[in-house]
Formats: C-alpha cells, sequence, structure tokens
C-alpha cells in the first residue's frame, strides 16, 4: 500500500515541534490524506495500543498518550510504511539515526514524538480507528 498512519505524540505537541514536524513530512514528500487535532481518553488509547496490552510498560504507554494534545493523520507516499519508520528513526531517541524525526524531536524511549505504522494492515487499522471512509479521499 502507500498509505501509513502517523500521531504527533503528547510530548512534541507540547514541546511546540508540531509544526516542525509537520514541515518535514511535507518536503519528504508526503500527501496529507487526513488530518486531525484530538485528545484521546485512557480508555481510546489503551484501545489503541491493545496489542501491547501484555508489555510491562503498557500503563505508563496509555497514560502517556492520554496525557494531552496529539494530532493524527493518514499520510500517502509509495513503500509509505517503511519509508515512514525510516524518516522517524528508531523507537528509542537515543538509538536513533542523526536526522531523524525522533532523534530531532523526541524525549524519551517512552515519550518518543511520533508514532508510525508498523504494516500495512496496522496502517489501514490505525487510520480507520481515527478517520472515517469520507474523511478518507
Ligand atoms: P510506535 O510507532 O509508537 O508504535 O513505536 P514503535 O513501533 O517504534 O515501537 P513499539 O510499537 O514497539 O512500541 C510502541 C510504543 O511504546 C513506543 O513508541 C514507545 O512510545 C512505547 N514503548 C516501547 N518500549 C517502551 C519501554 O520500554 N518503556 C516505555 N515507557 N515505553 C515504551
Ligand atoms: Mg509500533
Amino acid at each position: 500500500s502507500n498509505r501509513t498512519f502517523t500521531m504527533i505524540k503528547p510530548d512534541a505537541m507540547k514541546n511546540g515541534h508540531a509544526g516542525a514536524i509537520l514541515d518535514r513530512i511535507i518536503k519528504e514528500g508526503y500527501r496529507i490524506v487526513a488530518l486531525k487535532q484530538t485528545k484521546l481518553s485512557a480508555e481510546k488509547a489503551g484501545e489503541f495500543y491493545a496489542v501491547h496490552s501484555a508489555r510491562p510498560f503498557y500503563g505508563e504507554l496509555v497514560e502517556f498518550m492520554s496525557s494531552g494534545i496529539i494530532i493524527a493523520a493518514i499520510l500517502e507516499k509509495e513503500n509509505a510504511v517503511a519509508s515512514f519508520r525510516t524518516l522517524i528513526g528508531a523507537t528509542d531517541p537515543a538509538k536513533a539515526d542523526e536526522g531523524t524525526i525522533r532523534k530531532m524531536y523526541a524525549t524519551s524511549l517512552g515519550e518518543n514524538a511520533v508514532h508510525g505504522s508498523d504494516s500495512d494492515e496496522n496502517a489501514e487499522i490505525e487510520g480507520s480507528f481515527f478517520f472515517s471512509g469520507l474523511e478518507k479521499f
């Protein structure tokens, strides 16, 4: 597929990086298919990250992702899932390559500035979690 799903997480929002991150995404050639600013309840964050519910950091992750405003977006570019994960860099910003979004804007392993879908299937599921069919043109 040529679509992926991203969120700008509460740390990057609070630290004032949303504009720079969106600018970078656009400059890297992604078309913004759909975009919204919202806030996840703990229940909704738990549902979004249900795949991680058995992990020791799940409670912390849910608390963090529901702690503030986020931006959610569907992005379109050739090979979107893989290319976007390269652009954002490793989960732990300390291990992320120079110039990646997480290296530049993330706070820590837990508060790592951005989300990027890890498969075409999850990109579709995650995009549909936030956006209706009418919004995905
Ligand atoms: P996402 O794009 O957010 O899905 O990140 P990822 O695919 O690089 O990592 P993964 O799906 O394995 O983990 C999801 C999120 O859980 C990460 O982005 C982190 O925010 C958080 N996370 C992962 N490992 C840890 C950890 O050891 N401690 C804490 N506090 N959070 C973690
Ligand atoms: Mg992931």
